[in-house]
């Protein structure tokens, strides 16, 4: 999780009024038109509430790259209670994976998967991403960005070819409110199993979504090492095999980057 915190901005974003207000499997969601980053806006907001809005101007992806956030795509942040034991929320971030494939598996996309820790593919292309911030102690906001009707190509055209949407992969898409209804309740269900029976709970269903081991190349702060990805612990941590079979073990943050090869 990630800490870029700065008081003045959540400051002047509390002032934003929503265009509306929902309640949702437990939540209260928060829908904008048009927001900087939805993550940013969630740092106001308490536990169970998530903001979503059409369009993001400053939407920011994994280490700090910017997230093309058109109209037509799912902007959404969602804010979890991670009180008590900080160890046990570490893999928060694999779990939201979990929610946000189940969801996808039940709108009847096929060929999804995972590359660590948690960017949402088909085949070789994104279709979501994640990014878990944590502004203040005892909660963390889930940022949940999808392609879905929009044309991210449309602002990057690098994109048209790094980019899958979900109205490409099913034949009716569903609407914006039904997907952040169905993300939330599988949110609300992973950190509720978290909560109950420990992260391990979840490893059966996040392991076959990796698709398999793959080749990697591990970038650990500066150290570049080569070798098998297969999957994580029952703690979260990545398992990597290097060429002579050896077994290392790798806690989120001591991975910068990890690309497929
Ligand atoms: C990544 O794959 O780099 C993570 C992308 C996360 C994008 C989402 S969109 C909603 C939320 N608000 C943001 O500014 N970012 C996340």
């Amino acid at each position: 999780m990630t800490m870029p915190f700065d008081v003045s901005l959540r400051a002047a974003r509390a002032d934003l009024k929503p265009l509306r207000s929902i309640q949702s499997a437990g939540w209260t969601v928060h829908e904008y038109d048009e927001v900087d980053s939805t993550n940013l806006l969630a740092a106001n907001l308490p536990p169970w509430h998530a903001a979503r809005a059409q369009v993001q101007t400053a939407g920011r992806g994994r280490f700090e790259r910017t997230w093309v956030s058109n109209r037509g795509g799912l902007w959404l942040s969602a804010v979890v209670p991670v009180g008590g034991d900080r160890m046990a929320w570490r893999p928060l971030p694999l779990a939201a994976a979990v929610a946000v494939c189940d969801c996808l598996t039940q709108f009847g996309v096929k060929g999804l998967r995972l590359r660590w820790p948690n960017d949402v593919l088909v085949e070789q292309k994104k279709l979501a991403g994640l990014l878990i911030d944590q502004f203040a102690p005892g909660a963390a906001v889930v940022g949940i960005g999808m392609n879905v009707c929009n044309r991210p190509e449309a602002v990057d055209p690098a994109l048209g070819v790094q980019a899958v949407r979900l109205a490409d992969l099913v034949p009716i898409a569903p609407t914006l409110e039904e997907l952040t209804c169905e993300i939330l309740a599988r949110i609300r269900e992973v950190t509720d199993e978290m909560l109950q029976h420990g992260f391990v709970h979840l490893l059966p269903r996040l392991n076959p979504l990796w698709s398999g081991e793959r080749k990697v190349e591990l970038d650990l702060d500066g150290t570049i090492r080569e070798g098998l990805f297969s999957g994580v612990d029952g703690g979260g941590r990545l398992i990597f095999a290097d060429r002579s079979g050896n077994f290392s073990f790798f806690e989120s943050h001591q991975v910068r980057h990890l690309r497929e090869i």
